[in-house]
């Protein structure tokens, strides 16, 4: 069997990086949460006092920034400029302000460019907003992954909870609302479904359901 590219996009909090990291365990494969890339920049931003309506001022602070997806254990922990800084890329404060980063043309393409290195021919799937339509435009695969919005916060609230980090539901759905808002609105590779993709639909499904019905569309492409 053939290592195949699979790309997984949507909308916030649907679910893209934990049925990912669960067929990238499964098939042996690469996991690459593009999404934790930009969140990274944007915590670094945060802590270098940069400008996040400066694209030139966030692309040298991105030349300048070392960033590592790390594999571990069910999952993947990120590491700037040689610190583990996976929790601090899921703050508020970065989650607030990381579509605002993500919406400048000189760091997607940088991004972009890392992106496209780090997918390998020996298997990979990666998520994010711009996958099938920009950084893997030939993936073997590509999913558009979608729940409605108050499953998606309910989906948020429980998984903070479990975190021990106390939200209220509604300010979680406004949150994830602006986000997809400015993701779809922006002029730059905006969150869309590839014409070839196919539309997941999880408001219903459990973990394994969605798990088990990637896979299978993975293994008629192998
Ligand atoms: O996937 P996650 O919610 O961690 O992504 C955080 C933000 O990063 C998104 O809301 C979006 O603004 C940006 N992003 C992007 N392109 C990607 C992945 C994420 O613009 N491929």
């Amino acid at each position: 069997l053939k290592g195949i590219s699979i790309a997984i996009d949507g909308p916030a909090a649907a679910g893209k990086s934990t049925i990912a990291k669960r067929i990238a365990q499964k098939l042996h494969y690469t996991y690459i949460d593009t999404g934790a890339m930009y969140r990274a920049l944007t915590h670094k931003a945060i802590q270098s006092d940069i400008d996040m309506d400066s694209d030139n001022d966030l692309a040298d602070l991105l030349m300048d920034t070392e960033i590592l997806l790390v594999p571990e254990k069910g999952g993947q922990a990120v590491w700037i400029d040689g610190i583990d800084c996976s929790e601090e890329i899921r703050s508020q404060l970065v989650t607030g302000a990381v579509s605002k980063v993500a919406s400048h043309p000189t760091v997607r393409k940088m991004m972009v460019d890392k992106q496209r290195a780090l997918a390998n021919d020996s298997g990979v799937v990666m998520d994010g907003r711009d996958i099938g339509t920009e950084v893997l435009p030939n993936a073997d695969l590509k999913i558009f992954m979608t729940a409605s919005v108050d499953e998606r916060a309910e989906r948020r609230f429980q998984e903070n909870e479990k975190r021990g980090i106390h939200s209220s539901l509604e300010s979680l759905k406004e949150d994830i609302e602006r986000r997809d808002r400015a993701d779809s609105e922006r002029e730059v590779s905006p969150l869309k479904k590839a014409a070839d993709a196919i539309l997941v639909d999880t408001t219903s499904m459990s973990i394994d359901d969605v798990v088990d019905k990637v896979i299978e569309l993975a293994e008629m492409r192998m």
